[in-house]
């Protein structure tokens, strides 16, 4: 449900970066893995997708959704420890940030995994910027539900060159897609008032040359 809505974003940033085939990427915090494939149907067989996650059960579901892309390897790790065979051409993040506990580290490790002027890109929400009939949204159990709102200046400090910044997010009214990912989420049904999600902020920024 969530790459229903949030495969917008998603595909705005893989097009903004010119992801192509052959590259090595990591997603950290992978979850289910929708990112994961996701690039991987961009880098094709050639490229290969590293599929990080603290949870090891990502890592069963991961293997299942990747079971047609052999270019997806599922580890478990955490982020703040990220450690990879090779260096990577680009590192992604969506929805991680908000829940570790210090972003600044796991946006370091990032960079550190990809090779000089490698691309490192963070989708992160500001939760309370979404709106259920006009009332903002809230998400007690994120450590960082607002992070979004930080990201271009976290991801400077972690010591990456910012390139590109936005915000984006999906509305409706009613029955679909946005509804009913709502209603995953929260619990609660919106029924027929207008939904704004949580606008994503992404931010690519580059691994400086020295
Ligand atoms: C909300 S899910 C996002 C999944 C996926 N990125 C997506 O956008 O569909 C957050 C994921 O981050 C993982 N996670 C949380 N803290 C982590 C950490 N410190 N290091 C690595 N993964 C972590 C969780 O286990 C979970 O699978």
């Amino acid at each position: 449900m969530r790459n229903d809505v949030y495969r917008r974003p998603l595909n705005t940033a893989l097009d903004r970066l010119g992801l192509r085939e052959g590259w090595r990427c990591v997603d950290v915090g992978a979850g289910g893995g929708d990112v994961s494939v996701a690039l991987a149907e961009v880098v094709g067989r050639d490229g290969r997708v590293y599929a990080v996650d603290s949870d090891p059960h990502a890592r069963d579901q991961v293997a299942e959704v990747a079971a047609a892309h052999s270019q997806i390897v599922a580890i478990t790790q955490q982020g703040e420890e990220l450690l990879l065979p090779e260096p990577v051409d680009l590192a992604f993040c969506r929805f991680l940030l908000m829940h570790v506990i210090d972003p600044k580290v796991v946006l370091r490790r990032m960079g550190e995994a990809v090779r000089p002027l490698g691309w490192v890109v963070a989708q992160e929400p500001v939760t309370s910027a979404g709106r259920v009939d006009g009332r903002s949204l809230s998400m007690p159990d994120a450590r960082h539900p607002d992070i979004g709102a930080h990201l271009p200046a976290l991801v400077r400090d972690a010591g990456l060159e910012v390139v590109d910044a936005w915000a984006e997010s999906q509305a409706g009214a009613g029955a679909g897609p946005v509804r009913d990912y709502l209603t995953h989420l929260t619990g609660v049904d919106p029924g027929d008032d207008s939904v704004v999600l949580p606008p994503l902020v992404t931010v690519v920024a580059r691994r400086p040359s020295a």
